[in-house]
C-alpha cells in the first residue's frame, strides 16, 4: 500500500512532535522528582547531622504550682514525642523550686527520674547518676560527661508551663 508522500511527511512530523514532547516531559518529571529527593535528603541528614536544631516551641501547661510538694515529679510528654521529667526540688515558691530536664538517658535511653531524698536523678538500667541540674556524675552517664537535655519553664498565676518542643524533627 502507497500512502501519498505528503501524508506520510505530516503524520512522521507530528510523531516526531509528539515523542519530542513527551520526551521533554519525561525528563522534566524525573528532573523535578530527583531535585525534590535531593531535597528531601540534605533536609533529613541536616537535622541528623544537628540535633540541637530547637524546632518550633511554644509554652504549655504543665500542672499547678500549688498541687506539688518538693520532691514530686511529672512525665511530660511534648507535642513532639519527647519525654520530659520535671520535678520540684525547692521550696521558695518561684520558678527556682523547678527543672526540667529530658527523661531519656544519654547513655542507652533508659527512663531517669528524680530522686529527692538523695538530690539527684538516677537511671535504672545501668546506676547512671546525674546531679540536680541534670549533669551526669556517675555510672555510663558520669563517665562520658553526659548529660540530660533542659527545657525552660516558667509560672504564671499558680500555673507552671514549659516551652515544649512541637515538632518531631527526624
Ligand atoms: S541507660 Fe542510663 S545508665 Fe545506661
Amino acid at each position: 500500500m502507497h500512502l501519498p508522500m505528503t501524508e506520510i511527511t505530516k503524520n512522521t512530523a507530528e510523531g516526531t512532535d509528539r515523542r519530542g514532547f513527551l520526551t521533554s516531559a519525561t525528563t522534566l518529571a524525573m528532573t523535578v522528582g530527583l531535585l525534590a529527593s535531593y531535597g528531601s535528603c540534605f533536609a533529613i541528614g541536616g537535622r541528623y547531622l544537628y540535633p540541637a536544631h530547637p524546632g518550633r516551641r511554644a509554652w504549655q501547661y504543665v500542672a499547678d504550682v500549688a498541687r506539688m510538694s518538693k520532691g514530686d515529679q511529672v512525665v511530660y510528654r511534648a507535642p513532639s514525642g519527647e519525654s520530659i521529667v520535671v520535678a520540684r526540688q525547692g521550696v521558695a515558691g518561684n520558678i527556682e523550686d523547678f527543672i526540667a530536664l529530658s527523661d531519656t538517658c544519654p547513655h542507652l535511653g533508659c527512663k531517669v527520674h528524680w530522686e529527692d531524698t538523695k538530690n539527684r536523678f538516677f537511671c535504672p538500667c545501668h546506676n547512671g547518676t546525674f546531679d540536680a541540674k541534670g549533669k551526669g556524675t556517675g555510672g555510663p552517664p558520669g563517665d562520658a560527661s553526659q548529660e540530660l537535655f533542659a527545657y525552660d519553664l516558667k509560672i504564671e498565676g499558680n500555673m507552671l508551663f514549659i516551652n515544649a518542643p512541637m515538632e518531631r524533627l527526624i
